[in-house]
């Protein structure tokens, strides 16, 4: 196989000739691999990505007329609301059970700040028995599928990154009893890596510098991989979407999915209470009547620190990234199998071959990555619902090895969570001077989903009395 002159001339054209210099010195199936590669790149449209985000840095445009959005508080504001919660409670419940809701987990990223060899969703999470968070979600989605008496499918995006090991993993250790049927994996599309002068990277001599394209990768994907025609034959309407590195999450919350259905929403978020203005958390804004996410980093000060007259921030409403879809938003969006979200800009360390065919690793930024968002899609959608969850009960994302975000923190925060669960139900749980729960605490999600699953176990068990410094696993 060799690329012919068209296709020579197409690369010379966008300056990228540099990606056929070893193609002298490869065999025919690492040509072929290239070829593809090289094929599968829209090359006007790369060229102008280059050209418009890094060759040069493209101040993000900030609305003049943002406003804060409604949110549905955790706690109903009054009685007429509670009523409606509870109505929008039922329907979640009918909408899980009836088989109308599908889960979706999005784990094609590289968690480059893990630092963890391997998927992310390998990494070993609970505090006791270090249970992978792709162990931790799947045990809650077998527990939901009992308690609701439904088969509940799970579309998992991976990324060419960690596919393959993605899926011996679920192999290897059956489902972690879910049914294989029930595991759908996708993968995601993928981006080269462009130097600071314009020039696409190659990671060796037969390859593209490529990474996964971002998480707003997953709504074209679904349908490109045909997963939501199959969604569509399963008779669902609804998606509930959260990353893997948040083990936190309710994976299938009755209220948030009942409200986005009475709500007649076509993109629901779930929404936290800000710890400060600067917490990095994308803030949920209006702009002409639409909603979007404005970065945390994009927010202009003045808008970031005001308060409103109970002093609490303006824009206090930050994204942990979980949501819900109507399938036929996605289905509209994605019809004519273009998806044009706005593209972000990542300055990267990305190790490429030299020239000479030198593997060189750089230790600062020597490239820039894109990425399209998935909250970007929230602009495009009808009725977007709000509802405001507990940081406590819903995120705790998996970020970095220790520090804030980390495996350290999220660890507490499963303790905390669990025994929570258990103060509720009666059980007292050893504390210090400094309230600090003093022993180490893991539920199963196979028998504890939910607050209600912990109560009804501990009505009747013969619970010892929990001491410092102990473990107590329960399932
Ligand atoms: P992040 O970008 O926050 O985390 O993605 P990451 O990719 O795991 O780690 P870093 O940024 O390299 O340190 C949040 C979630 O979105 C998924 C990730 O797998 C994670 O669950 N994601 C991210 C994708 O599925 N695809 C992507 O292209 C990017």
């Amino acid at each position: 196989m060799a690329f012919n002159n068209d296709f020579r001339d197409k690369l010379k054209k966008y300056g990228q000739e540099q990606l056929l210099h070893f193609e002298n010195t490869l065999d025919e199936k690492q040509k072929e691999k290239l070829h593809g590669q090289l094929q599968a790149i829209d090359w006007e449209y790369m060229d102008s990505l280059i050209r418009d985000f890094v060759l040069q840095k493209r101040e993000t445009e900030i609305p003049h007329d943002l406003q804060a959005p409604f949110i549905f508080r955790c706690i109903p504001e009054n009685e007429k609301q509670a009523g409606y919660y509870r109505e929008a409670v039922k329907e979640g419940v009918r909408l899980i059970s009836g088989g109308k809701v599908a889960v979706l987990t999005v784990a094609g990223g590289q968690g480059t700040r893990l630092g963890y060899d391997g998927p992310k969703g390998k990494f070993p999470i609970t505090p006791i028995n270090g249970k992978p968070l792709f162990r931790y979600s799947a045990e809650k989605l077998v527990r939901a599928g009992r308690k609701y008496s439904t088969s509940l499918k799970w579309f998992i995006m991976t990324s060419d990154a960690n596919d393959r090991e993605t899926k011996e993993f679920f192999k290897e250790n059956n489902y972690f009893g879910l049914k294989s049927a029930q595991v759908v994996f996708f993968t995601q599309g993928m981006m080269p890596a462009v130097d600071y002068s314009g020039k696409i990277l190659m990671e060796s001599e037969d390859s593209l510098a490529l990474s996964p394209n971002g998480h707003g990768g997953t709504l074209l994907a679904l349908r490109d991989c045909g997963c939501l025609d199959k969604m569509k034959a399963d008779g669902v309407d609804h998606i509930s979407y959260f990353q893997i590195d948040n083990p936190l999450v309710s994976p299938l919350n009755p209220l948030f999915i009942g409200l986005h259905c009475l709500e007649n929403s076509d993109m629901s978020s779930m929404s936290l209470a800000k710890t400060g203005p600067y917490e990095k958390l994308g803030n949920f804004c209006i702009s002409d009547g639409k909603m979007q996410i404005i970065e945390y980093s994009d927010m202009p000060a003045e808008l970031a620190e005001k308060r409103k007259e109970d002093g609490r921030l303006l824009f206090e409403a930050g994204s942990p990234a979980i949501h819900i879809f109507r399938l036929d938003f996605i289905q509209r969006l994605t019809k004519d199998g273009k998806l044009k979200l706005p593209w972000h800009r990542a300055d990267k360390k990305v190790a490429f071959v030299d020239e000479k065919g030198s593997l060189l690793k750089p230790e600062k930024p020597n490239a820039v990555k894109l990425e399209t968002f998935i909250f970007d899609a929230l602009p495009f959608a009808q009725n977007p619902m709000i509802l405001e969850g507990k940081r406590e009960l819903e995120f705790s994302p998996v970020k970095n090895p220790e520090g804030v975000d980390s495996v350290v923190s999220c660890r507490r925060m499963l303790i905390d969570k669990d025994a929570a669960m258990m103060e509720k139900a009666g059980v007292k749980i050893p504390r210090n001077a400094d309230g600090a729960i003093s022993c180490k605490i893991e539920l199963s999600p196979l028998s504890f989903l939910d607050v209600e699953d912990v109560v009804e176990y501990f009505k009747t068990a013969k619970v010892p009395e929990l001491e410092k410094g102990k473990e107590y696993y329960f399932e």
